[in-house]
């Protein structure tokens, strides 16, 4: 499979549903990187949308392409969002974040009213925590917060820069990526634990969130819903 073209088919497909006048909000990732691109090139003086992007990355972007932005506090409510996954498990539960903005991502998406997935094929998963499950931790203590998690059954790594650097998220954070040895049996179950060790900001995990699917490969689009 060419990966990047089955990425750009779904986002493809995902930009017709965006309408004029839309609050949008923009996803990160390589893949929602086309789909910015694409609702870039949609702008016209007939057809116009605001964004609310999911990280600096993605700002810059859309300011590049002349897109309308709003910051993430100024709505509790927004049209639609259109992002990408790591893994998407056969219940449209997901794994999102090794781009690095997962709880930018999760406060937009919170709000979108439509939450467009688009993935290749390859992000389709039995089962969540094939991969590693990143997670945004406070940079004060996190050697402590690592500890935390790991009593949860992980094997936990410390997200480092190319330059040896410790990765820090739009937000000043750190993040820990999670590999849970037989994958994640119960997601729900996992992110509660998570969510309630002191110092941990967010999850990569994302249930009951997306309501489309858009799964690309090299010649159509699968549509799950
Ligand atoms: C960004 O933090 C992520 O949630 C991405 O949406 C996810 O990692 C998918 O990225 P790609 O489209 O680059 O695979």
């Amino acid at each position: 499979m060419n990966k990047d073209i089955a990425k750009r088919n779904a986002a493809e497909e995902a930009v017709k549903y965006v309408e004029n006048g839309m609050i949008v909000g923009l996803g990160t990732g390589s893949t929602a990187k086309i789909a910015v691109d694409l609702i870039g090139a949609k702008l016209n003086d007939d057809f116009q949308i605001v964004g609310m992007p999911t990280s600096i990355r993605t700002k810059l972007q859309a300011e590049e392409l002349g897109i309308e932005l709003i910051e993430i506090d100024e709505t509790d409510s927004i049209d639609l969002a259109i992002d990408g996954a790591d893994e998407v498990s056969p219940d449209m539960s997901l794994i999102k974040g090794l781009g690095g903005a997962l709880l930018r991502e999760k406060k937009v998406e919170k709000k979108a009213k439509e939450l467009i997935i688009i993935i290749d094929e390859g992000k389709l998963v039995q089962k969540l925590g094939r991969g590693e499950l990143p997670v945004e931790v406070c940079s004060n203590d996190y050697e402590k917060v690592g500890s935390k998690i790991e009593k949860l059954g992980c094997e936990t790594k410390l997200r480092i820069e190319d330059n040896g650097e410790i990765f820090v998220t739009d937000n000043k954070n750190y993040i820990y990526h999670c590999k849970f040895p037989n994958g994640i049996d119960n997601p729900r179950a996992i992110d509660k634990k998570l969510m309630n060790i002191d110092g941990v900001k967010d999850t990569g995990l994302f249930i009951d969130m997306a309501t489309k699917i858009i799964v690309g490969s090299e010649n159509n689009v699968k549509i799950l819903e």
